[in-house]
């Protein structure tokens, strides 16, 4: 799902004519502008035009005596590895002649990979032949990053990272089948995934271990159905696990 930002934030300015009026405006306004900011939106492939328009931008500005020193880029950046296509757009503003400094508003790129979630298993049935683990947490909950940040769960094997027994050893993982995770409340739609990798021998009580659920979960959730969840555990483990990127990659 892309964020798309420009609905609600930014000028809307058709054309370059238009720029150079409203930058002559803000002149005259005796007010001077210091760089050019930008948001794409998580998800988004418009960076490689963003930043030839934010470009375009610093150089009009310019002509208009604003200082035009900064480029922030944003955020929106991926959680792990930064596609291709948004490297090659942040590569241009590398030593740029026009001369700029540029900073960047990166949110999930650091935060996705820092958080596991714990839950636990309540009930266990096989409904239309699958078998369906009922947990303690929820869409409006902790996952409520399905609705609003329009992540999924389906077939993310990778996602799920471990089960402890009710009296926290780990469970020896022995088959894994195609489950639903179902949430606690009381909606239909409340449904974490309907098709995840799970072992087939977790039991009522046993602990289901998330990754990636560091950015987007906890901030907006919810007490929907008067449920509340998860308390935060803080637990540092002294290193920050690589995330595929050993080197700067612009
Ligand atoms: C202005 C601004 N900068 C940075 C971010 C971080 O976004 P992300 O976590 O997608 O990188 C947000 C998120 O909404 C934002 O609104």
């Amino acid at each position: 799902m892309t964020t798309i930002f420009s609905g609600k934030f930014g000028d809307d300015l058709p054309n370059i004519e238009a720029i150079h009026k409203r930058f002559q405006e803000i002149q005259k306004l005796g007010i001077k502008i210091y760089g050019i900011h930008f948001h794409c939106g998580s998800g988004s492939s418009s960076f490689s035009k963003a930043i030839d328009l934010a470009r375009e931008c610093m150089k009009i500005g310019r002509e208009y005596g604003h200082t035009m020193k900064l480029l922030d880029v944003g955020g929106g950046y991926p959680t792990g590895i930064i596609q291709e296509n948004i490297l090659t757009a942040l590569k241009k503003t590398k030593d740029d002649p026009l001369g700029y400094d540029v900073i960047a508003e990166p949110g999930r790129h650091f935060s996705a990979n820092t958080c596991y979630l714990l839950f636990r298993v309540m009930a266990k049935r096989i409904k239309q032949g699958k078998l369906c683990y009922h947990v303690n947490d929820s869409y409006y909950h902790s996952f409520n990053c399905l609705i609003t940040d329009g992540v999924t769960f389906e077939n993310q094997n990778d996602q799920f990272y471990g089960v402890q027994t009710s009296d926290l050893t780990d469970i020896n993982i022995t088959d894994q089948q195609n489950v639903s995770i179902f949430g606690m409340t009381c909606d239909g739609a409340d449904i974490i995934a309907n098709n995840i990798k799970l072992p087939n021998n977790i039991e009522v009580g046993d602990w289901l271990c998330m990754g990636g659920m560091g950015s987007y979960t906890i901030g907006p959730k919810s007490k929907f159905n008067g449920m509340k969840c998860t308390t935060k555990v803080y637990k540092w483990a002294c290193k920050i696990k690589e995330q595929g990127q050993k080197q700067s990659l612009i």
